[in-house]
């Protein structure tokens, strides 16, 4: 379809009270206005087109990197709506026969709804998204004479009789491009805000014989705006909330839907199990069977068919391997991928290091920058010492290797299959295969020492 879309986001949000502009406020991990970007995204615009204003600057980086090929336009100072889309009107493709207006701070928008709007529009009607509202206060109200509408008017400028109209617009409108730039060029700001409202093109195209007519939005949750934290945190809950449906209906057994936030996407498969306040987020890929403990945090990993994650555990750019077992208190930091039935117990922290098939660490330890074999069994307070202080070396431990407790593991150092090192050691050379390396002081016993006395103390 040939379409501009423009997305306003320079007003302020006063009421968020936030140094942050409105619009870089984050709803289930990514900002309000990467919301809106992605909804775009998939309308295969011509042209997009960021109005931005409060914290241009910050609003326009984040911009950037979500929408490269988006375009900036500054509104300054910010008088309304309609003098936002003023300021746009030279950046549009006048090509383009339809212009989509898509708010900044109304994140769920859905593109499916953005391109039935579009359609509607068709480059020569005036299409409005709606939606009924129990309590439209704040919003403007659609006035119609029967079935045809004749105009938006604003809360603060309605009758009383006009405040009863639950019908309100949503923010989100079609316009024909070259009939939108007439209109708000011609606005005025003679209204209770003395703001020039984007909302009087309505009387203006219904005054010109251009058909005006609306489209319904499938939920609340896609055009509620955000203007406070608390409609940030309400909206929040929500997403949760349809997320938290979707999942269930697919099969995920959820100890509770309300304490659950999914910051990205969550793939399971099936029988997967997740109790309470646990966290997702990016790309997190669960397999069939897997259960997720309580109050477990999970960032761009994958868990193997079931493997249990037992609470209280740290995962961030981990893979994890089938029947592995997780904590509880354990922390996989990126980089450590673990094969099949590995166990990893509390206070165990994994970077960067590849642990084979059945290999184990069950309390207390630190495996940074290593390779660790098949059956290896890791003691109690073992670590990697990977860092010299300016660079990172690797540890190899090779299959059947069993280390005792409190080791210090000198990297490079690489241990032979099936090597023992006796608990306390200290290795900083590499340790043979399939004998005992103890690096430690031998134990000595001083017969007939005695401890010492205070004076007056007898003998
Ligand atoms: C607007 C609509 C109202 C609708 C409501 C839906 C107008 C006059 N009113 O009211 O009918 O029910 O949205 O949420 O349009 N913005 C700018 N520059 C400005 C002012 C605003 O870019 O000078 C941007 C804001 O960043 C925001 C959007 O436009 O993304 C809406 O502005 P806001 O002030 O929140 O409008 P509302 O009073 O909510
Ligand atoms: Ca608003």
């Amino acid at each position: 379809m040939a379409l501009n879309v423009v997305i306003m986001a320079a007003g302020k949000g006063t009421r968020m009270k936030s140094a942050l502009p409105k619009v870089l406020h984050r709803l289930s991990g990514m900002s309000l206005l990467q919301h809106v970007l992605q909804a775009s995204a998939g309308l295969g615009a011509g042209r997009t087109v960021i109005i931005t204003g409060h914290g241009a600057a910050a609003v326009e980086a984040a911009a950037a990197t979500a929408a490269p090929q988006a375009r900036f336009v500054r509104q300054e100072p910010q008088l309304g709506t309609g003098h936002a889309i003023q300021q746009a009107v030279p950046a549009l493709d006048p090509a383009l026969a339809t212009t989509l207006i898509l708010n900044g701070d109304v994140p769920l928008i859905r593109a499916d709804t953005a391109r039935a709007l579009a359609h509607a529009c068709g480059g020569e009607r005036l299409a409005l998204l709606t939606i009924e509202l129990a309590d439209a206060s704040g919003y403007g109200r659609i006035v119609r004479d029967g079935a045809s509408v004749q105009g938006i008017v604003e809360h603060k400028d309605a009758n009383p009789e006009q405040r009863k109209i639950r019908e309100v617009y949503t923010g989100i409108m079609a316009a024909p491009t070259g009939a939108l730039a007439r209109w708000v060029m011609a606005l005025k700001n003679d209204n209770a805000q003395r703001e020039y409202y984007l909302t009087d093109i309505v009387a203006m195209a219904v005054a010109e014989g251009v058909p005006v007519v609306t489209a319904t939005a499938a939920s609340e949750t896609e055009v509620l705006g955000i203007n406070s934290p608390a409609q940030l945190a309400d909206l929040e809950r929500r997403h949760q909330h349809h997320q938290a449906l979707a999942l269930m209906e697919a099969g995920v057994r959820l100890a509770d839907p309300a304490r659950l936030d999914v910051r990205g996407r969550l793939h399971c498969g099936q029988d997967v199990e997740i109790d309470v306040n646990c966290i997702f987020e990016g790309e997190v890929h669960l397999a069939d069977g897997v259960r997720v403990g309580a109050n477990c945090v999970l960032r761009d990993t994958q868990i193997g068919p079931g493997a249990v994650v037992h609470p209280f555990c740290h995962l961030e750019g981990a893979v994890v391997g089938a029947g592995s077992l997780i904590g509880p208190f354990a922390r996989l930091r990126p980089g450590a991928e673990l094969a099949e039935e590995v166990h990893i117990g509390n206070f165990v922290e994994v970077k960067n290091s590849t642990l084979a098939k059945g290999a184990k660490a069950n309390h207390l330890a630190y495996l940074g920058d290593a390779s660790v074999g098949e059956r290896v069994n890791y003691g109690a307070g073992s670590i990697t010492a990977n860092y010299d202080g300016a660079y990172k070396h690797r540890t190899t431990i090779g299959n059947d290797v069993h280390v005792g407790s409190n080791c210090v593991l000198i990297a490079p150092i690489t241990v032979g299959d099936g090597a023992t090192i006796g608990g306390g050691s200290t290795v900083s050379r590499n340790v043979p295969a399939g004998q005992l390396t103890v690096v430690r002081a031998k134990t000595v016993t001083v017969p007939g020492w005695k401890r010492p006395k205070k004076a007056g103390q007898g003998d």
